[in-house]
Formats: C-alpha cells, structure tokens, sequence
C-alpha cells in the first residue's frame, strides 16, 4: 500500500472537498477526521460547549494515532490537527502532507457559504474576519513547514491533479520542507 495523503490547512481552505477528489482520482479511500470524530463523540460544537477544546484536541490527538497506523487512505484534516507535534510525528512519518492556502476573504466566504459542514466554534461570533486573521497569524509558521498549494480561484479536481502530479514527481519528498509561498510574505495572501 502507498503512504498515505494528508491534507492540512485552516478551516475554509478545500480540504474535505480537495481529499474527495484527490482520492477518487487516485482510487483511495477518503477520511476526514473531523467526520470520524462526530461519529464518535458527536457533534464538533456539541464537543466544545459541553467538555471544552482541549477534549476536543484529545479526540484529534486518538485520530491521528489510530490513522497513523493505517496505509493507502487520503486524510482531510481539522485546521489545527497537524499543527500538534505529537500529530504532525505521527502523521507526517506515514504519509504526505500537503498545507492547503487561501486568502482570508476567500476563507471567510467559504465559511460563511459552507452551511452543510458543522459549525466553526472557534469562528463563532462576532467578526470572523477579525479571528481568521489572529488564528492565521499563529499558525502560519506551522502549516508553512508542509509542502503549500494554493487554491485559490482553482477547482478542487484541478487541485487534486497538481497535488497527484507532485505525488508521482516527487514519491519520496521529505516532509517539513515547503516551497513556494512563503506565509508569512503577507496576511492577505498567506494563508495559512
Ligand atoms: C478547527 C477546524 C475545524 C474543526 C474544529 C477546529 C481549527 O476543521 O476541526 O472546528 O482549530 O482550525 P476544518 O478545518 O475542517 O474546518
């Protein structure tokens, strides 16, 4: 079995729907790992008012570890699953990891469009804007050490293509080496 393809990013940036496409492409199983932990514990705001974040990051953290065991799967990511060391080692030692980008307009349109997927709570409230910009200025370091592809103005069955044409270019890339955009160059098109 191959390694497997993990996708990573912060909330808006296609990684559900890139990983779809990307494993029908490929002829993989898909998996999200927000979805396996609403199978379990339930709903993702249900998790966070009734036990608090930390519990939820535990659920991520025996997500990872179960995952991790596994070979062959493209794996969607929580925003800030990889962005956990313990996740990252864990993830990143069995498969590829690539960090999906876009800008913070886009990301908020998208979140604010994407009405069947569960609710952010940590963009709940007022002025999402104003917290996509202060989560992505303390992420931008971590989700900058994997390979970055941007998406923005790009379909995710284009993505999903790039992402496969690296995938055969380059099998054995090391993982924590990204090229490309820098995302830290600027807020407006970094996004991680
Ligand atoms: C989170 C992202 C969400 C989900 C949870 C927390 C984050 O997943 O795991 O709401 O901290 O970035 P998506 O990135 O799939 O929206």
């Amino acid at each position: 079995m191959p390694p497997n393809v993990v996708l990573t990013g912060f909330m808006g940036t296609g990684k559900t729907s890139v990983g779809r496409a990307l494993a029908e492409l490929l002829g993989r199983t898909f998996v999200d790992t927000d979805h396996l932990i609403e199978l379990r514990h339930g709903s993702i705001p249900d998790i966070f008012a009734r036990s608090g974040e930390d519990v939820f990051r535990g659920y991520e953290r025996d997500t990872a570890r179960a995952l991790a065991e596994q070979e062959g799967l493209v794996i969607s990511t929580g925003g800030r699953l990889m962005l956990d060391p313990i996740n990252a080692e864990l993830l990143g030692a069995a498969g590829r990891v690539f960090a999906l980008t876009a800008p913070v307009h886009e990301i908020l349109k998208r979140v604010l469009a994407d009405i069947e997927g569960p609710p952010r709570p940590l963009l709940s409230g007022d002025d999402p804007e104003n917290r996509i910009h202060r989560l992505l200025a303390e992420r931008a370091d971590g989700y900058g050490r994997f390979t970055i592809i941007d998406t923005q103005g790009r379909e995710p069955t284009e993505i999903a293509a790039d992402i496969a044409n690296r995938l055969t270019a380059e099998p054995d890339r090391p993982e924590q080496d990204s090229d490309e955009t820098d995302p830290t160059d600027s807020d407006e098109v970094a996004t991680p």
